[in-house]
């Protein structure tokens, strides 16, 4: 029997409508474990901008998805997450799951604070969600035929928000993922161009990847009048994070789930078949 299961005290799932928290979420219910969600939009809310809703979030809970908005890697993220994890510690929600980012310094000193916080912990370092083309800011320029970023040559191993739920629903419901670090990738590396023509080629539709210049895409930033600390993580993501450092596996989603991670390709077919991308199904 789990910690969860002995309490039945309710898992707060931060981003719980969000690309992993919702994944989370549905597989908990099924299990009949108690879930809060703890977002903005949530009842009670959660808005990470805003401490003073924390603690309404956090009341009776015994523990939480710790999903970070907007990014993990934005400057003061790891000071909120360690503010949090012990507030959180506290008031007895005291398993605590983080989602992380791989090669982020922020998103590391944010592990750190969760792992000195008195929590049962387990970190989930993860690389590009498979997600981000389909449920996230990549959808409309795909939808629109032209993926346009500053990347070129450089390869991530993209990993399914998918592998990132089951490993989030299996370090809540057994004990033996207390204080382990997984760190999650894909099976293979890529680039986004051929991320671009693998979805273009399931979909049946013809979608380009324009390769632009840092200058480039900071222009384009500027045209869309998007807030400025959205630019700047913007152009930290693509222009510092992406430049190389990331371009080894792991075996994180063998090691959390005794199985092989999904590939991009499998991702790409069962998205094309839901008809989302548009084109040919
Ligand atoms: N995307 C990737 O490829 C990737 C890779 C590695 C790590 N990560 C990490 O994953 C985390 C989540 O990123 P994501 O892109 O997957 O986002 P996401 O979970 O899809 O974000 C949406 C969720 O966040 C909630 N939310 C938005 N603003 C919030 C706020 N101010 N306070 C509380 N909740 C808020 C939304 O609900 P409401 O609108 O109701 O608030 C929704 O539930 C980040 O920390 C990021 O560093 C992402």
């Amino acid at each position: 029997m789990t910690v969860t299961q002995q309490s039945m005290k309710p898992i707060l799932i931060l981003g719980g409508t969000g690309k992993t928290g919702r994944r989370i979420a549905e597989q908990l219910v099924a299990r009949d474990l108690p879930v809060r969600i703890g977002s903005r939009g949530s009842t009670p809310s959660f808005d990470w901008e805003n401490r003073a809703t924390w603690a309404g979030a956090l009341e009776g809970v015994g523990a939480v998805y710790v999903s970070y908005y907007p990014d993990l890697a934005a400057p003061g993220a790891a000071e909120a997450v360690g503010a949090f994890a012990k507030l959180a510690v506290a008031m007895g929600g005291n398993r605590l799951v983080l989602l992380s980012g791989r090669g982020e310094p922020e998103a590391q000193r944010a592990e750190e604070t969760v792992k000195q916080s008195g929590a049962e912990w387990t970190i989930l370092r993860c690389s590009w969600f498979m997600q981000n083309f389909s449920e996230s800011f990549m959808l409309d320029a795909v939808l629109a035929g032209e993926v346009a970023l500053p990347v070129g040559a450089v390869r991530e191993p993209f990993v399914d928000a998918d592998d990132i739920a089951d490993a989030a629903v299996a370090a809540f419901t057994d004990n033996r993922h207390i204080g382990q670090f997984y760190e999650l990738t894909g099976p293979r590396f890529i680039t986004f161009a051929e991320a671009v023509a693998d979805i273009a080629e399931v979909a049946g539709r013809e979608i380009r990847f324009v390769e632009l210049t840092t200058a480039q895409f900071a222009a384009r930033l500027a045209e869309q009048q998007l807030p400025q600390d959205l630019i700047d993580l913007l152009m930290m993501l693509f222009t510092e994070v992406l430049d190389g450092r990331n371009e080894h596996l792991t075996d994180g989603v063998e090691r959390a789930l005794g199985r092989p991670a999904r590939d991009f390709r499998d991702y790409a077919s069962a998205v094309a078949a839901t008809g989302i991308w548009g084109g040919a199904k």
